[in-house]
């Protein structure tokens, strides 16, 4: 297989999430390009317009929100496939003097919730919930302040107490044992929100005047996405592909750090700013891969992409290991269980052993071919559709309609890279 040419990976599902909250909590109108088309930035309007805020239909090329105060709500939120909605709109609704339900679909449902609704409650958020998830009522009000050590490295639970922080009016500091991906400090920064840093730990505390300023802004491509084709890359067997404006965040890029590790080089090259984020294009060549040990601390900047590294994996010389990666049960499916499986339904040796993630790499197998179950989650289908491409591959995908979540024109940028 060949790769050959140009691509642009949708927007930051991340930041796209981000900065549709902060546009609708600020007073005035924002102007948004880039946006991810996605399902699950969808979610993000669609809550936030139960809520009141004035946001155009979501395009790439531009959406305006005309953000005011929230108002109560007059149906539950129904948050969808998407994790980062329910968890930062608790932080956002724990400054709010009214109560909302938050509900999502089968697969959001089964998720954690506790971890954020804790320390909301220790921030004042009455919070009435049946088990550790949604659905659940937060009745926001006035807060305290909060000192936390978050248990996790996630930036969904770090997020959304910033959030409460800023819509309550009270300082925050937090501490996370592994460093998580920080485009809400970074947005809060480029917005003057009085964010900073202390000993370690991130810090808010409310700016006079604590009001969101109305804002432009053009959302980089997601890291996240353009890594699927970075793998199709270097999986090919000749050929160069050139990836445009790519967000390059450390906290998101360890992909491209434990690809070099494992003998891919990918270039960065016209490096830029693009609203306090670091934004690049790539270039990706075949490679010939080898095992790695892929350590705790480096999960938190690749926690997205273990998927599509451990399908690499699969194809390096020797066995590779990613260490406490127990996080990926709780993803938009059992991505821990989820990986092995469908792995070893391939042909490949793979096998969670307690929260960490073995993958035996090779071609003595031969190519993989063989039925992959999904779980309609959407980086499992690009996961294994890039390992399709392998010569002499058959993989069959259970669905592929789950990349709409967060990259609609997934299969046609694939074959159209492809030769
Ligand atoms: C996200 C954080 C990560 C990631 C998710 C998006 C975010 O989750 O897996 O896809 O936008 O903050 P955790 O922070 O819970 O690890």
């Amino acid at each position: 297989m060949k790769i050959a040419g140009v691509v642009r990976p949708p927007g930051d599902k991340s930041i796209s999430h981000r900065v549709l909250m902060l546009a609708a909590l600020a007073r005035g109108k924002s102007e948004l390009s880039g946006l991810l088309t996605g399902a699950d930035v969808k979610s993000s309007a669609r809550v936030l317009r139960q809520l009141g805020a004035d946001i155009s239909r979501i395009q790439e090329s531009g959406v305006r929100v005309s953000g005011s105060r929230l108002l109560t709500p007059s149906s539950r939120l129904n948050c969808g496939n998407s994790g980062t909605t329910a968890r930062l709109m608790l932080g956002i609704l724990a400054g709010q003097r009214f109560a909302a339900t938050l509900t999502g679909d089968a697969s959001l449902r089964r998720r954690p919730m506790r971890r954020v609704t804790e320390p909301l409650k220790q921030m004042g958020a009455r919070i009435e919930e049946r088990g550790d998830g949604l659905p659940l009522t937060i009745q926001g009000g006035r807060l305290r302040g909060l000192a936390y050590t978050s248990p996790v490295a996630s930036a969904q639970v770090k997020s959304a107490l910033l959030l409460a922080g800023l819509t309550g009016g009270v300082p925050v500091t937090i501490r996370e044992p592994y460093r998580s991906r920080d485009h809400t400090e970074r947005l809060f920064a480029h917005l003057k929100l009085g964010i900073h840093e202390r000993d370690g730990a991130i810090v808010y505390e409310p700016a006079s005047p604590s009001n969101v300023p109305s804002f432009q802004l053009s959302v980089a491509g997601d890291t996240s996405s353009a890594a699927f084709l970075v793998a199709a890359a270097v999986l090919a067997e000749q050929g160069e592909l050139l990836i445009e404006n790519v967000g390059v965040n450390p906290t998101r890029t360890g992909y491209l750090v434990v690809l070099q590790r494992m003998g891919a080089r990918v270039d960065r090259v016209n490096l830029r700013d693009e609203g306090g984020e670091p934004v690049a294009d790539l270039i990706a060549k075949p490679a010939s891969l080898n095992a790695t040990e892929v350590s705790a601390a480096e999960i938190p900047t690749l926690v997205d992409e273990v998927p599509i590294l451990a399908v690499l994996a699969s194809r390096a010389r020797g066995e590779t290991v990613f260490r406490e990666v127990g996080e990926l049960r709780v993803k938009e499916s059992n991505r821990l269980e989820l990986v092995a499986a469908n792995l070893r339904a391939v042909g490949v040796r793979a096998e969670a052993r307690g929260n960490d993630l073995h993958v035996e790499g090779g071609e003595r197998g031969g190519p993989p071919r063989g039925k992959v179950e999904t779980a309609a989650d959407h980086r499992l289908a690009m996961a294994f559709a890039v390992l399709g491409t392998v010569p002499g591959a058959d993989i069959r995908l259970s669905e592929r309609r789950s990349v709409a979540i967060s990259y609609p024109t997934f299969f046609k940028d694939l074959k159209r890279i492809l030769r």
